[in-house]
Order: C-alpha cells, then structure tokens, then sequence
C-alpha cells in the first residue's frame, strides 16, 4: 500500500478526495526515528519541512502545496519526482494584484493615514499629492481626490496562469493591456521580453507576474525605471529580486513613480531597511498568495496528481522527473 505522509498540521478532512487504498501518515515537525514514505506532502514552509529530509526513507514522489519548489530538489536528490502546485494560488494573487492596482489609484494607504489622524480637511491633501506624484499640472477644479483606472495602459510581464486571471480580473475595466512573456505570440498578442523597453513608456501601471530566473533577475533596474511615464505604478506579485531594489527605492524617493509591493529583495525585508519609508508605496509582507482556499485548492491538485501517478498517467505538474 502506497504511504503518503503529510504534515500533521494540516486537518485529515481536507485530505478526502485522496484516492482510495493509501496510507495516510500524519507527520510532525521533528522526527527522531526513521519512516519509510513512499510520497511525501511537505508543510508548505521550508524551514519546517527540511528538518524531517533526512528521516524519510524510499521516498519516490513529493507533491509541494506550493508554486515554488526551489529548495527541494537540493534536498530530496535526482531519484525523487517532484510536482508543484501549479495554479493553486492564481486567484488569490491575481485579486492581491487588482487590489494593489485600485488601492493606489484611489489612493488608499494616504486615505488611512487621513483616517487614522481623524482630521476631515486633510482630504485637500489629495490634490497636491496627485498633482505631485503625476505631473498633471493643469488647473482642475473641482480637486482631484482620485484616479480612475478604467480606460488605463496596463503593462504585464510575464502571461501565464496568474497572468491570464489578472487579464480576466480587469476586463470590466477596459484597461489597454500590453502582455509581455518568453515568446512573443498572436491572438492575444503577446510581446517578447526584448520589447520590454519600448512599451514601458506607455504603460502607467506595470505588473510583473513572472518566475524569478537568471533572465529575469534584475528585469526592472534604473533604465527600465526612467522608461516609465511620470507616476506610473509598478506592481510586482512575482518575486523580488526582478527589481533593483536601490534603483526602486531610489526613484520612490525622488518620486519619480510608485508602487505595490507583495515582495522585496531581500526578504524577509529588515526593519531598518529604507523600503519601509519611501513615499508612494503599499507594501505587503508576501502574502498575495494566501487565502482560506488556498489549502483544499492546493491539496485538490495534489490529490489529482497523486491519482495519475498511481493510475500511470502523465504527471501535469511535475518540474523533476525521477532519474
Ligand atoms: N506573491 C505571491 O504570493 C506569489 C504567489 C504565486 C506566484 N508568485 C510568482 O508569480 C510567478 C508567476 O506565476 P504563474 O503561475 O503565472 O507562472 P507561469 O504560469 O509559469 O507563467 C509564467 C509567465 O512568465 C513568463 N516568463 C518567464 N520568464 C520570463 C522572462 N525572463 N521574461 C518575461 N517573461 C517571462 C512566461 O513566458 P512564456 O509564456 O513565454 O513561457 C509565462 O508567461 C511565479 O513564478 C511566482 O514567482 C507569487
């Protein structure tokens, strides 16, 4: 009988589209025995999870909770086949997007702070804010308190799943979007990575939902930065370190753009770091994927994976096939 262990903290019931006829073994944070496991579902942490590789014995399969499975092919060696999460966190991090998109053009986090002053008049604050951040010098009257983002040029590099929910999540918008992956490709266009530079002036927001590669490191440095119109928003739910991070802080300060962070490089981001205090800037500590649904999602897709791999069928999601 095949024996699957999962880690204890997560509620047995979640666990019951798990196809008939396996064991089910429940496994702690700490082991100090040896346990033979045939598929291994690590806790979603990696720090957690590392501690009980070395007690794992005949392990052939690991099904990670989780997009990212960086760590664990160091861990687990060549012989393990390893699948993802693939597409359990698209929504969850698609609506973070959309979110952080709306907060800033409506201007959120000064809206809070306004709230939490308990002082009405600062609203006029608003307008000089606005006119500040996008150079928009004309004399409107009444004051501009708000943006709108319908009607937008949104820029998204990086078109696969989440990318394609954040399309779908803007569509009642009628947002221009300008997609951005790999491949450059028809229907809808989309643009190779080399043409990054050249649509970066038209866009006001830019999403960057893509892995974090050897290409992508760095993606968005100082000359990407001074591409950008006056204002415009950069967004990245993707993973840090595709922003230089001293250019951004540099232009949050001079401000020259904004931008919404769900990730920083480094992370976690220290306390001193000068990140938290630049003008501009909604940051959440990486959290976009997560949701109550995230868990019998994620599970969901193991679940399925798990069946094909018993029934002998093609793995959908596996990024190391056993040597
Ligand atoms: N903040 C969070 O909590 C959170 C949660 C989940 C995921 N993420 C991040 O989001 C990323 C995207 O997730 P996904 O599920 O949408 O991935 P995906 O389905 O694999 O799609 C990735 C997209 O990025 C493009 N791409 C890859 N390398 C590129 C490069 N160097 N330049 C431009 N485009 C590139 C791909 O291009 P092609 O289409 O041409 O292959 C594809 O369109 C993940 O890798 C992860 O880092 C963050």
């Amino acid at each position: 009988m095949l024996r699957v262990g999962y880690p204890a903290v997560i509620a047995a019931e979640l666990l019951r589209d798990f196809p008939q006829g396996i064991e089910l073994i429940p496994l702690p944070d700490q082991l100090d025995h040896d346990i033979d496991i045939d598929v291994w579902i690590p806790d979603p942490y990696p720090a957690r999870a590392i501690q009980i590789v070395p007690r794992l014995r005949g392990l052939r399969l690991v099904l990670s909770l989780m997009a990212g499975t960086e760590w664990i092919p160091g861990a687990v060696g060549p012989h393990v086949t390893i699948c993802n999460a693939h597409g359990a966190h698209n929504i969850s991090t698609a609506e973070w997007t959309v979110s952080a998109i709306l907060a800033m053009l409506k201007h959120f986090p000064f809206y809070l702070d306004v709230q939490r002053s308990g002082q009405w008049k600062r609203r006029f604050e608003a307008s000089a804010n606005y006119a500040a951040i996008t150079g928009d010098a004309r004399p409107l009257y009444p004051p501009v308190m708000l943006e709108e983002l319908t009607g937008k040029t949104v820029l998204m590099v990086g078109y696969g799943g989440i990318g394609k929910q954040i399309e779908r999540m803007l569509a009642p918008f009628n947002v221009e979007l300008l997609r951005v992956a790999r491949s450059v490709r028809a229907n809808p266009q989309v643009h190779a990575v080399s043409e990054l530079d050249s649509l970066l002036p038209r866009a006001q927001v830019v999403v960057l939902i893509l892995p974090l590669t050897a290409d992508s490191h760095g993606l968005i440095g100082s000359r990407q930065i001074a591409l950008m119109p006056q204002g415009a928003l950069l967004v990245n739910a993707a993973r840090g370190p595709i922003v230089d991070t001293n250019a951004l802080v540099e232009a949050l300060n001079q401000g020259r753009i904004r931008a919404a962070l769900d990730v920083t490089d480094p992370e976690p981001l220290p306390e001193e770091h000068p990140l938290w205090r630049c003008p501009n800037l909604l940051l959440t500590p990486h959290v976009a994927g997560s949701s109550p649904q995230f868990a019998p999602r994620s599970l969901s897709t193991a679940a399925g994976e798990l069946r094909r791999y018993i029934d002998g069928q093609p793995l959908e999601n596996a990024v190391q096939l056993a040597l």
